[in-house]
């Protein structure tokens, strides 16, 4: 029989929330990932079964964005050789742009920092998550990795140093994910953007962002509402999201403050002021792409101010 172990869960996460791309990113309250620790029987890190990835992930730590940021944290408290076991439970889609491959690689790396109950704060081990989630999609960034370990609204100030800021998130403010089931691979979403972009959009991206900081300290939905426009990254990602324009219209129309792309896509996010519009987005969002004959997940969520936890 299996010995005991930590059981934690990471959630799921929208990055780049219109405005901050690769420095912007909130967390879900679900879906998200599952991973069990616990001694194994053999010196050093096992992933010894992952459950609900369809065969996909590679049980070798050095290519398992969980296994590796657990790996890391091992490797930096000098604790290689201690015998552990992995379980990773996905209970979410790949590829799906709500921070799949991050949910693994911060719930690896909490339920490591539990185990070895190091007494390191998330923010101390969130540079090993970042490194366990850069093996998935080959770029340093914790617009994904940030809210899943850390919970809320993660504004990222520089994701070298990872100098980062959990911001106020109003009361009421809340979010309709509709995930349509096509796949699109992280690396080829970045893939496809441009290197450079113009100046006079970079002014309009950076005020829409500044004043959407100030709007969520202020609670002010109007102003999240006139903020929350993409001009650098939305224009250049929207065609590979069948519909997108299309289902951005009708949100808008059904009363959200913003609609934009979550993360790389193909899930589009919309941010609400009250639950009653959040349902109506997902009403229709259900209409649009079942005359479109795509199949769609939706999800109706809080900001998560917790990120990962033992359970
Ligand atoms: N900021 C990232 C992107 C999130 O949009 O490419 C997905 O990893």
């Amino acid at each position: 029989m299996a010995k005991p172990g930590i059981k934690v869960f990471a959630p799921a996460s929208v990055a780049n929330v219109a405005v901050g791309f690769d420095i912007l990113g909130f967390a879900l309250e679900k879906p998200g990932d599952e991973i069990i620790i616990r001694e194994g029987s053999q010196p050093g890190l096992v992933i010894s079964d992952i459950q609900g990835a369809g065969g996909k992930l590679p049980r070798d730590i050095m290519k398992n964005t969980a296994g590796y940021s657990a790996w890391r944290l091992m490797e930096h408290l000098g604790e290689t050789k201690r015998p552990v076991e992995m379980e990773i439970h996905k209970k979410m889609p790949f590829g799906s742009g709500l921070g799949s491959s991050a949910a693994s690689a911060a719930a690896g790396v909490f339920a490591m920092n539990e185990y070895l109950r190091t007494g390191l704060s998330k923010h101390e081990i969130l540079k090993f998550a970042v490194e366990g989630e850069q093996i998935a999609d080959g770029a340093y960034h914790a617009d994904n990795v940030g809210p899943s370990l850390l919970g809320g609204m993660v504004l990222i100030r520089d994701n070298i140093s990872l100098d980062l800021k959990k911001l106020h998130v109003p009361a009421g403010l809340c979010v309709a994910v509709i995930y349509p089931h096509i796949e699109i691979l992280t690396r080829e979403s970045r893939g496809i953007l441009r290197k450079e972009v113009a100046f006079a959009d970079v002014i309009t991206q950076t005020g829409n962002l500044g004043a959407f900081v100030a709007a969520m300290y202020t609670s002010d939905y109007d102003l999240i509402a006139r903020s929350l426009q993409d001009v650098l990254v939305e224009p250049q990602r929207a065609h590979l999201i069948p519909g997108f324009y299309e289902m951005k219209q009708a949100a808008l129309s059904a009363g959200a403050l913003g609609f934009s792309i979550s993360g790389a896509g193909p899930s589009m996010f919309a941010l609400c002021d009250n639950t009653l519009k959040a349902e109506s987005v997902i009403e229709g969002a259900e209409r649009l792409y079942k005359l479109k004959k795509i199949g769609i997940t939706t999800y109706f969520s809080k900001i998560n101010q917790e990120g990962a936890i033992r359970f």
